[in-house]
């Protein structure tokens, strides 16, 4: 079925009518958007083409492909397709096309290929590709389409997940010609800078998971060093780039009130409503994903423990807005929901949206906020500046940053990450029977604990007759973590952990029932099981309603990675090899000094120990040193290690 509109360039772009469309659907809705189209407006079902890759392994891809937007998501679905390639390209399928052998195309005659119907042309660095049997499957659904006709170099800025070389290798698959000199020149004057080009400077301790939209967790061994997580290090989840807002014209829409849209500034909602202050944990439904990849391959970042954080959030409630602009019984007798909508939008201008149940914005016991401040400073950039949603013990997906706009509604935000992302599944479903639809947004997170302390793989002092294990605890929907158990033996014996709910210079008084926002800190010192050479240190942890972790991830298994929470597990072997004095490093991690100094009987080095607290005096002013070797010393013979600590606590 066909139907072509003359337009210039808004399109509807509807995907391929199929077995596979109908789950495509499902999954990816239909979006109005520029086209780069020149000259068409156009409906198209147009899905023939692509019928030949809709073999049985092939299909699978494109259904694990369709349920993604473009960016991060997009990585892992890449790499299936990567390893397509890979396989075709030993058997010798994948064959480079001869550039000087093929036609020359001036820009408008790409233009003119800009839909399913006409053939799907791009450019890219001045040449030409039909990527029309492509579309279907692209990582990131249709949006693909926004450069038929034209460059990918403005679109891969954007999701510069694609400057790799395997996209590169699908990219030269489809080659069929090259641009001629002068349409190259004009183009490459006409591409947009880098839409990442205003992004805020970050703390090199993060760890980066993508660079562009950028997403980044915290070392494991600084993320429990503080009850309060320093914005600096505070774990980044950005599905887009960071839009630059200036404050004097910041303006947060209001929609769904009796009285109708209103808008207010930044300084309106700082005076206007009395400032609170919620210290909450924010954490990221994706938190723990890479315990899931290692049951089982699934789509997204590939979060460690850190994709989790603790701060002190203040701003006006959302509760109050919404009253003061009318909110009443009437509205609360129709609306269901809260939606957001932030100034972060991607190529096809659309914003990144999320929404709440309305009744825990209004709930005075629900604690939400627009929120200006972390940590008593003004929200950094990456953090939502000038104004988030913090909407405490409640997914990091709803808690929308940079908000634009609130509309109060009777149906959840129609936004991807609401509708088609940050949803749970059995198990058993895969990319070919997902339906998107029969699922419900997630919303409270259920119980998590993991353990930053010892780190995986290395060594605890035999000598010492007891470790030290450490880590966070909390559950979502503001129950409070009341029990940490942890094992040493895999889950064999048990010790319950002690909790604290502050910084030991800064106590806080226990949270109220159904509002504990913040995590738990624990630690306990548990006597090393005699004769063992390698522990397996576990914990979990329970809540206020007696919810516990599931003993492993493979039955909470779901194809998108979310609400990993099964008992966090890290091996540790025993050093058995030396006293003190000569004591083994397995990593940095494990030096309880601040600062130190190593040398491999050359030139000395001075680091900073991965806990994190720099010490200012610098090397040189110390309390004593030691002689330390590396595992591989003693185990391989490997060069001394020697190293000079800064601080009392490695060398007793
Ligand atoms: N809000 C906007 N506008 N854009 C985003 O990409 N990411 C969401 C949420 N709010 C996001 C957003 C996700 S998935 C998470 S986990 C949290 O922000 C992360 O918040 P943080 O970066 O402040 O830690």
């Amino acid at each position: 079925m066909q139907h072509l509109k003359q337009c210039h360039g808004l399109a509807q772009i509807f995907l391929i009518r199929s077995k596979s469309y109908n789950l495509l659907k499902s999954n990816v809705p239909s979006v109005s958007v520029w086209n780069g189209c020149p000259s068409h407006r156009w409906k198209s079902s147009g899905g023939h083409r692509w019928q030949k890759y809709n073999n049985d392994g092939v299909s699978k891809l494109t259904f694990a492909l369709a349920g993604l937007m473009a960016g991060t998501g997009a990585v892992l679905a890449y790499n299936l397709h990567r390893g397509k390639l890979e396989q075709a390209a030993t058997s010798g399928q994948l064959l480079e096309t001869e550039t000087s052998s093929l036609p020359i195309y001036t820009i408008e005659e790409v233009a003119k290929h800009c839909s399913l119907d006409s053939g799907v042309w791009v450019t890219y660095k001045g040449e030409v590709f039909d990527i029309t049997e492509f579309v279907a499957l692209h990582p990131g659904g249709d949006k693909i389409l926004l450069a038929a006709g034209g460059g990918l170099e403005p679109y891969w800025a954007l999701y510069a997940v694609h400057q790799q070389d395997h996209v590169l290798q699908i990219l030269t698959e489809h080659k069929i010609g090259v641009l001629n000199e002068e349409s190259y020149k004009k183009q490459e004057s006409a591409h947009p800078s880098d839409p990442y080009f205003a992004e805020p400077t970050r703390h090199p301790a993060l760890q980066i998971n993508s660079l562009k939209p950028f997403n980044a967790e915290p070392p494991v061994s600084i993320l429990t060093d503080s009850y309060i997580t320093p914005s600096a290090v505070f774990f980044k989840r950005n599905h887009l780039p960071v839009p630059t807002v200036v404050s004097e014209t910041y303006k947060l829409e209001i929609e769904g009130l009796p009285g109708g849209a209103v808008s207010l500034t930044l300084s309106e909602l700082k005076s206007r409503f009395p400032k609170h202050t919620v210290t909450a944990t924010l954490q990221c439904a994706g938190n723990r994903r890479s315990d899931m990849n290692k049951v089982k391959q699934v789509k997204g970042l590939n979060w460690g423990i850190a994709a989790i954080g603790n701060a002190t959030w203040s701003g006006a409630r959302l509760r109050d807005v919404l009253l003061y602009y009318g909110f009443g019984p009437d509205v609360a007798a129709k609306a269901r929901h809260v939606q957001f909508e932030g100034l972060d939008r991607d190529v096809t201008g659309t914003s990144y949206g999320a929404s709440i149940q309305l009744n825990k914005a209004v709930s005075e016991e629900g604690d939400v906020l627009l929120a200006y401040e972390m940590n008593g400073e003004e929200l950094p950039a990456d953090h939502g500046y000038p104004v988030r949603v913090v909407a405490p013990g409640i997914v990091g997906a709803r808690n929308v940053k940079w908000l634009g706009k609130i509309v109060v509604s009777d149906e959840e935000s129609k936004s991807h990450w609401q509708q088609n992302d940050y949803k749970g599944f059995s198990p058993g479903t895969d990319w070919d029977t997902v339906d998107f639809k029969s699922a419900p947004a997630i919303q409270e997170l259920p119980i998590q604990s993991a353990i930053t302390h010892p780190a995986e793989g290395t060594f605890v002092d035999s000598y010492a007759g007891e470790v030290t294990v450490k880590g966070y605890a909390w559950s979502g929907g503001g129950r409070e973590v009341i029990r940490v158990d942890v094992s040493v033996d895999g889950g064999n014996t048990w010790h319950v952990a002690k909790l604290r709910t502050s910084d030991e210079h800064n106590p806080a008084l226990p949270p109220s029932p159904g509002r504990a926002w913040a995590w738990k800190l624990w630690e306990i010192d548990i006597p090393l099981p005699d004769k063992t050479q390698e522990l397996q240190i576990v914990c979990k942890a329970v809540d206020s309603s007696y919810n516990v972790q599931p003993d492993s991830s493979a039955p909470i298994w779901n194809l998108r990675g979310v609400l990993s929470n099964a008992w966090h597990r890290v091996k540790v072997k025993e050093d058995v090899t030396g006293g003190r004095a000569g004591g083994v490093i397995d990593s940095w991690n494990q030096l309880c000094a601040h600062w130190f100094s190593i040398s491999h009987g050359g030139d000395w080095e001075h680091k900073r120990t991965s806990d994190g607290t720099a010490d200012e005096r610098g090397p040189g002013l110390d309390y004593g040193c030691g002689l330390f070797y590396s595992p591989a010393v003693v185990h391989e013979g490997l060069p001394t290690v020697y190293v000079l600590c800064y601080s009392p606590a490695v060398v007793r």
